[in-house]
């Protein structure tokens, strides 16, 4: 168990440690990837342009495609600044920081102790990560997920940069969750509104309920909650979503990394090692002061983590519900649209290196004014089978077609039913955005060093193809599928590559990426993926900024904007030193973009946004024009 800071892995170093690769004798294994190789290279050609000039060909063009560049603001150059950088004619403040007061009572952030756990609670949390505006009246809401914490940074006042006693764990749980706060524009800037009514946090502590078809299942009871129906908080909530009836959506991610066992002999089984989880905690500690993460003690408390939580903004004193008609996986976001009927459909990605991708269709249909309030307890779960032909199908998981005895246990162990159906392993599936203007949805794959190389966690194998076309894949790429009928509650659809990123100035070939991408827009790892209303996609990253070698060039993270039917990037945000840019939503005037700065200096590289030698802090920015036009 990490003993210091040093001692921490990443999330996906954690995950490959639960995971060590095979050693790979095993000849038929060998043979069997050759094979599909050779498949895909096949495939490529007899569909013409193959993945990596796709971009420029758009599956539904439309007559924008004739006109000009859609993407009217100056590229901002790829910088290794340690503060936000914006296009001329653009300019950015604080909107919301971590440890912010959100009440009168609050205290002020202590630089020194970075805060304790009472006043963690009454504070903004920690990196801020997805988000959604929402309005009442005159009111705006934003809500944000915090995702999770940088121990070396929170406990920033401690020798080991651990939680080293009950306090330290407390203000850790009370930096993760849901911030719920009301702002308001003054002079041009957005800003918290300290007592509003509507503010609210909501974390790692707070009840909740668990609904749909695994609510009461036994995999789910525990000592404290024998009935299996309700449970304490939330935490690692990764990118969100937001539904037609005004409801926000925080996803569960790597949930897995909170739990250990005092027992070091506890036997962890099959079921608890596909999801990573195992006999140590990825540095949180929280397990020393709180059974709940204790597997030896609590061994069911995993299975009721890993769902999609939905929760009503403006009501501080709703109850939180876990949607596990969703399914259980390293939720990423939740894209929210809706089929030609009025059916609800989400999308969703596994954030796993060979996990899949996802989708679930409503039983009932929205209704507009109506009482949607349990629309997402029942409804059919899909995964998604990519075919290198450009074509793919959604296998619904059920008992018949994955053998499993429920679809409570479907919506449970979701990725061992993913598994007996055979979908694709895929590069990661971070967020998927849908377009507004057409049929269409977009998921950043992004990256996967394991690809061809690797089986998942499941055993399933990693094959080179065509969604994910390189082996060892260290940039990413945006897949994109178009249903059939145009009805996303169809089930088969077309797909291409909307971009492979890459790195034409250092390489040729496939590293280079695709005929989108060229000396002064490049960038790697597309994580956050956003439409504003006009159809741009907003592109956000989280990936390597060393800038050397493979990524000479790159830069810090950063935000581009494409143009779904020419194919265009251009980058528009540069973010500060070692930090990732996630969360993305807009003003109900669409005057204000607001977007997530999170992590600066989790390495200990940067002091934004305060500068001189302050704490690092994630931040929520807005985004405005100088002539007060609308951005999106
Ligand atoms: Fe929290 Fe997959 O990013
Ligand atoms: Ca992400
Ligand atoms: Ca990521």
């Amino acid at each position: 168990m990490p003993k210091t800071t040093k001692d921490i892995l990443s999330f996906d170093e954690f995950d490959e440690r639960r995971n060590p690769p095979p050693a790979e004798t095993d000849f038929s294994q060998i043979v069997d990837r050759l094979v599909s190789r050779r498949r895909f290279l096949g495939a490529s050609i007899a569909f013409g342009a193959s993945a990596f000039v796709m971009g420029t060909t758009a599956l539904t063009p439309s007559p924008a495609a004739a006109a000009g560049s859609r993407l009217a603001f100056k590229q901002v150059a790829a910088n290794t600044l340690d503060t936000v950088t914006v296009p001329e004619g653009y300019s950015w403040h604080i909107v919301a920081t971590w440890g912010e007061p959100m009440w009168s009572k609050s205290l002020p952030f202590d630089e020194a102790t970075r805060g304790t756990g009472a006043s963690q609670e009454l504070a903004f949390g920690d990196n801020n990560d997805g988000m959604s505006i929402f309005t009442d009246g005159d009111h705006t809401i934003l809500a944000v997920n915090n995702e999770y914490t940088n121990r070396s940074i929170i406990h920033g006042n401690r020798e080991s940069g651990l939680a080293e006693n009950a306090d330290d764990v407390r203000k850790s749980k009370a930096a993760h969750g849901v911030s719920i706060v009301e702002i308001e524009q003054k002079d041009g800037r957005w800003n918290i509104v300290l007592d509003s009514p509507y503010n609210r946090r909501i974390t790692a502590d707070t009840p909740m309920e668990i609904t749909g078809p695994a609510r009461g299942h036994d995999l789910l009871k525990t000592a404290a909650d024998p009935s299996g129906t309700n449970v304490l908080g939330t935490y690692n909530n990764c990118g969100n979503g937001m539904t037609p009836w005004g409801t926000y959506l925080a996803c569960e991610e790597n949930f897995n990394g909170y739990y250990a066992s005092t027992d070091p002999e506890n036997k962890v089984g099959d079921a608890l090692k596909r999801y990573g989880v195992g006999n140590e905690d990825w540095g949180y500690n929280w397990w020393k002061h709180d059974e709940r993460f204790d597997i030896s003690k609590t061994p069911n408390e995993p299975n009721r983590h890993g769902y999609i939580v939905e929760i009503n903004p403006l009501d501080p004193t709703s109850t939180p519900k876990k949607r596990t008609a969703l399914g259980r996986f390293k939720h990423e976001n939740a894209a929210v649209t809706l089929a030609a009927d009025g059916r609800v459909v989400v999308y969703l990605g596994d954030d796993e290196r060979g996990e899949f991708l996802y989708k679930f269709v409503s039983e009932g249909k929205y209704a507009v004014g109506g009482d949607n309030s349990d629309l997402l307890d029942a409804g059919t779960l899909y995964v998604a089978k990519f075919s290198d032909d450009g074509k793919g199908e959604w296998v619904a998981l059920t008992p018949e077609s994955t053998g499993m005895a429920s679809q409570a246990e479907i919506c449970i162990h979701t990725r061992m039913a993913a598994s007996a159906v055979g979908a694709t392993t895929m590069d990661r599936p971070e967020w998927v955005a849908c377009n507004p203007n057409r049929v269409e949805a977009y998921c950043a794959l992004t990256n996967n060093k394991n690809r061809g190389v690797k089986p998942n966690a499941g055993g399933d194998d990693t094959p080179v193809n065509g969604p994910n076309p390189r082996e060892k894949n260290l940039y990413g790429q945006v897949v994109r599928w178009v249903p059939v009928n145009g009805d996303h509650a169809a089930e088969r659809f077309e797909w291409d590559l909307f971009v492979t990123a890459g790195n034409p100035v250092v390489h040729t070939g496939p590293e280079a990426g695709s005929a989108n991408v060229n000396a002064d827009n490049m960038f790697n790892s597309p994580d956050g993926l956003g439409f504003d209303t006009t159809g741009l996609l907003w592109i956000q990253t989280d990936g390597n900024y060393k800038n050397t070698d493979g990524f000479a060039g790159h830069g810090n993270n950063q935000m581009l904007v494409g143009d779904p039917d020419t194919g265009e990037i251009k980058r528009f945000m540069v973010g500060p030193k070692e930090c990732e840019i996630t969360g993305i939503t807009w003003s109900a005037d669409r005057k204000t973009l607001f977007v997530g700065i999170q992590h600066p200096g989790e390495k200990g590289g940067s002091h934004y946004p305060g500068g001189g030698s302050s704490v690092p802090r994630s931040t929520v920015i807005g985004i405005t024009r100088d002539d007060n036009e609308l951005i999106g």
